[in-house]
């Protein structure tokens, strides 16, 4: 399956979901990456020789024009899937209407706890023992959409944000290169809120 991932910040999920796809038995290949801002992550897709385009909210005249751009630029890789990692924008309509249901997400909590791009310090806020790692297909809210894979992160007395977020991450690269290589070759149901992975 032909993937295109999304990212903005250091793009350690990105490089792990590259290390994955490197492996020839790997059921899906990163075939670009897209970044809304400069950020690591293009780093990471030159060291693995992956195409990478830029689709910067204010080199648009709106929200609406970054939209329309941002999915043209994805739609010329003409990808089987989507994935945002660490991407920090809210996907539009026309992007939504383009790719959804094939827009995988991985978000560093237990949804639908602690939604939006402070989950992991919001967590640590509440005082909850248990936090973790969310894979889902992304809808047109924020972090809402049906759940494929979930794992808990024990919060530990003296974690702070970058402890507690680091070992979330872990989680997450693995999580999300297993959902995205089973959802490459088995496909994913969803209907409303639920979403399933056809079993093997
Ligand atoms: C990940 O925890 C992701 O879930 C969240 O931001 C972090 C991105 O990390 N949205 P990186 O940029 O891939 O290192």
């Amino acid at each position: 399956a032909r993937v295109v991932v999304l990212a903005s910040g250091t793009g350690t999920l990105l490089r792990s979901l590259l290390e994955a796809a490197s492996s020839s038995n790997y059921p899906a290949n990163i075939v670009a990456v897209g970044v809304d801002r400069t950020c690591a992550a293009t780093e990471h897709a030159d060291a693995a020789g992956v195409p990478r385009f830029k689709v910067a909210l204010r080199e648009h005249a709106g929200r609406a024009e970054w939209d329309v751009a941002l999915t043209k630029a994805v739609d010329r890789h003409d990808p089987d899937l989507v994935v945002t990692a660490g991407f920090m924008k809210i996907l539009g309509p026309t992007f939504l209407s383009t790719f959804g249901g094939r827009i995988i997400n991985t978000h560093p909590a237990l949804l639908p706890s602690f939604p939006g791009a402070h989950g992991v310090p919001d967590a640590l806020a509440y005082g909850v023992k248990l936090t973790g790692a969310t894979v889902h297909l992304v809808d047109s809210g924020v972090d809402t959409g049906p759940i494929l894979a979930q794992e808990g992160v024990a919060v530990l007395p003296d974690d702070d944000e970058a402890s507690l977020h680091e070992r979330i991450k872990v989680v997450e690269r693995r999580l999300l290169a297993e959902v995205v290589a089973a959802v490459a070759v088995r496909g994913v149901i969803s209907d409303g809120r639920k979403a399933e992975i056809p079993s093997e």
